[in-house]
């Protein structure tokens, strides 16, 4: 992770260009670091740095450009010290107070605005000694469909938002409370209270996926869509959808295959990827809920396809391993740390890649996505 840093660092130094950055938190907040480089200049940093990452087992080529500002579908905004935003670039102690947020969709920060006086009105939670109320207010929005959830992350049982929910903005699809009771600073929980909707709808191509309050949703659908498609076009046969989170791969390539069986260790996912499938009439396609390793453990079936979609931390070995054995023909990964793919690449010993590109799901940051057929050799 360090050397990514510095490599991260020495090539921000290259390609910086005296380009404007057009948020005023640009330098303090942590949540940008590339805004004072030029979009153009952003894609071929991310280039130099997939090369020196992957070069010697992919073919790299230009980072497929997106929607430079305004794109994420989910913001975390921490509470705490008085303050309502994104942590302080380098420091984890403390917050940046955010009046906007240039990456953000601009519903979701129009809803932020409204909130902001009345979130201050609320105690929040010192995630340093462990103490307070509110920890985090979370907004998710659908690109294509305009639908906002809003999520608040409290620390105790009960609901001390009155006065807030009555004054919520019009347009607030889904307003949830969520549990957070531990040590570990997170920004999900156990829904206790739902004081409307409860999910927001999202569209992808034809397809409409329901998402609820913890269940992962890719950040960018802009870039989302064009993967998405691209994995379709990969897809042949009987598929395994390992990863599957609300089921949004797998039920949008099922046209495309004989089968897909999605497998995903959250149950809320499972839950969500089951609703997706029935609003989208979709009957080829299965949820399981399990640990992809102990799925591959068990497994006797034979696929054709399988699609990875693994958080950062990436694979098990002991799942690539199983994985190899069950031999399918081939394995599309889409990853979003290319530390981690090129070391399951590697636990992959018996495929060759075949098809290689990469997206830039997460402008204005050093985050990459990417996206890699794989073949039996
Ligand atoms: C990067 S997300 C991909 C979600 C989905 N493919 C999509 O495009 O929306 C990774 C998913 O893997 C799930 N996950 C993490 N570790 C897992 C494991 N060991 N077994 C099964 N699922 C896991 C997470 O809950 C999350 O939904």
């Amino acid at each position: 992770m360090k050397k990514k840093k510095r490599i991260i660092e020495e090539l921000a130094r290259k390609y910086r260009d005296g380009a404007i950055p057009p948020c005023r938190h640009f330098g303090e907040c942590g949540g940008c670091l590339f805004q004072d480089i030029s979009y153009e200049n952003q894609l071929a940093l991310k280039e130099e740095y997939l090369r020196a990452e992957l070069g010697g087992v992919c073919d790299v080529k230009a980072v497929r450009a997106s929607r430079p500002f305004g794109y994420r579908g989910r913001m975390d905004m921490v509470t705490a010290f008085g303050r309502s935003g994104l942590r302080k670039r380098g420091s984890y102690r403390r917050v940046v107070d955010i009046e906007s947020c240039d990456i953000m969709q601009e519903k979701s920060n129009t809803a932020f605005m409204a909130i902001k006086p009345l979130i201050a009105e609320i105690e929040d939670y010192d995630y340093l000694a462990h103490a307070g109320y509110l920890r985090y207010v979370v907004l998710r929005q659908g690109m294509y469909t305009g639908e906002l959830m809003l999520n608040f992350v409290v620390a105790s049982h009960e609901n001390r938002l009155a006065g807030l929910i009555d004054a919520l903005p019009e347009g607030v699809d889904s307003v949830s409370l969520l549990l957070s009771d531990g040590r570990a600073d997170v920004s999900f929980g156990e829904p206790f209270e739902t004081v409307r909707g409860g999910t927001i709808e999202e569209r992808l191509g034809d397809l409409r996926f329901s998402i609820a309050p913890n269940s992962f949703f890719q950040s960018n659908a802009s870039i989302a869509l064009p993967m998405y498609e691209d994995i379709r076009r990969m897809v042949r046969g009987r598929t395994l959808d390992l990863y599957s989170g609300v089921g949004s791969i797998s039920l949008f390539v099922a046209g495309a295959a004989d089968s897909v069986a999605g497998v995903e260790v959250n149950p809320e996912g499972v839950a969500m990827a089951e609703r997706n499938r029935e609003m989208n009439t979709i009957e080829n396609a299965r949820f399981v809920r399990a640990d992809v390793l102990d799925y591959l453990r068990e497994c006797d079936e034979r696929f054709d396809t399988v699609i990875l979609d693994p958080p950062r931390s990436g694979m098990h070995p002991a799942a690539a391993a199983l994985l190899s054995r069950l031999a399918p023909e081939r394995i599309i990964y889409m990853s979003c740390n290319p530390s981690t793919f090129r070391d399951d690449l590697g636990a992959l010993a018996g495929y060759r890649v075949e098809a290689f590109e990469a997206f830039d799901m997460f402008p204005q940051t050093p985050h990459i996505e990417t996206l890699a057929l794989l073949l039996r050799r």
